[in-house]
């Protein structure tokens, strides 16, 4: 029989507790940056030093962490279901910890690409990328993130995942960036759903969610538990 298909959005909560700061959450990053200034392409334009530096320093980071235990019992979970995370996050630690299917809907971290030739992308693992490192044909290499203002490609791919799910995970997101968090409403009415967070989510769309409030390593075994033991 095939396995059922279980369907994880993940936001930056996913990834607190292996030290990744969130954004919006009281010490969070957009408190200690201004948006407009590290995370549009026009703040790319005005200032690329500044922007490759906010981001080589994220990237860097990603040397220094683990996945933590909700990453793990996620990438456990691959043996009794069929596993897609759809992640608004661009660290790699749901592929660290052994996930399969991921979905990184704002880019990743350890990837580059051309200011010119969007589709020439590099891996660049946790290096620092400068001004005037460029790609094959000569244009400047940009961080491979979706900034504000830019368009989400990944998200057509995403709405019939979601819409397919047998179950469904909202996990360590505030739901408060578009379009990523109206993915929520393409999961079917009849299907098992789950929020996971310490903190209260406003649910769009008046959707009805099992509310899981814990954090994200202690809400997955929650889960696991409610999904295995039935
Ligand atoms: N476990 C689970 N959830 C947690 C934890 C934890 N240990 N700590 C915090 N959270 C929850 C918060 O309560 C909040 O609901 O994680 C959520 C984090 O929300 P945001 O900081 O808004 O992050 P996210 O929703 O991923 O942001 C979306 O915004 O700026 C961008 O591009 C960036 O992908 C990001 C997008």
């Amino acid at each position: 029989m095939s396995k059922k298909k279980l369907v994880v959005l993940s936001g930056a909560g996913m990834s607190a507790e292996s030290g990744i700061s969130t954004f919006r959450d009281s010490g969070g990053l957009w408190e200690k940056y201004k948006i407009e200034e590290v995370a549009t392409p026009e703040a790319f334009a005005a200032n690329p030093e500044l922007v490759l530096e906010f981001y080589n320093q994220r990237r860097a980071q990603l040397a220094e962490v683990e996945p933590n235990l909700g990453h793990k019992i996620l990438a456990e979970l691959q043996s009794e279901y069929d596993v897609q995370i759809i992640t608004q996050n661009v660290d790699n630690l749901h592929e660290r910890a052994g996930s399969k299917n991921i979905l990184h809907l704002h880019g990743e971290l350890t990837k580059v690409h051309s200011t010119k030739y969007p589709d020439l992308i590099y891996d660049v693992g946790t290096k620092a990328v400068k001004l005037g490192d460029n790609c094959a044909k000569g244009a400047q290499l940009r961080p491979h993130i979706v900034w504000f203002g830019e368009a989400v490609p990944a998200i057509d791919e995403s709405v019939p995942i979601v819409n397919a799910a047998d179950v469904f995970v909202v996990i360590g997101t505030s739901l408060n960036v578009y379009p990523a968090a109206g993915l929520v409403m393409y999961a079917r009415n009849d299907v098992p759903k789950y929020i996971i967070d310490p903190n209260d989510v406003e649910i769009p769309y008046g959707l009805n969610f099992n509310v899981i409030k814990k954090l994200a390593g202690e809400g997955m075994e929650e889960l696991k538990k409610r999904l295995l033991d039935k």
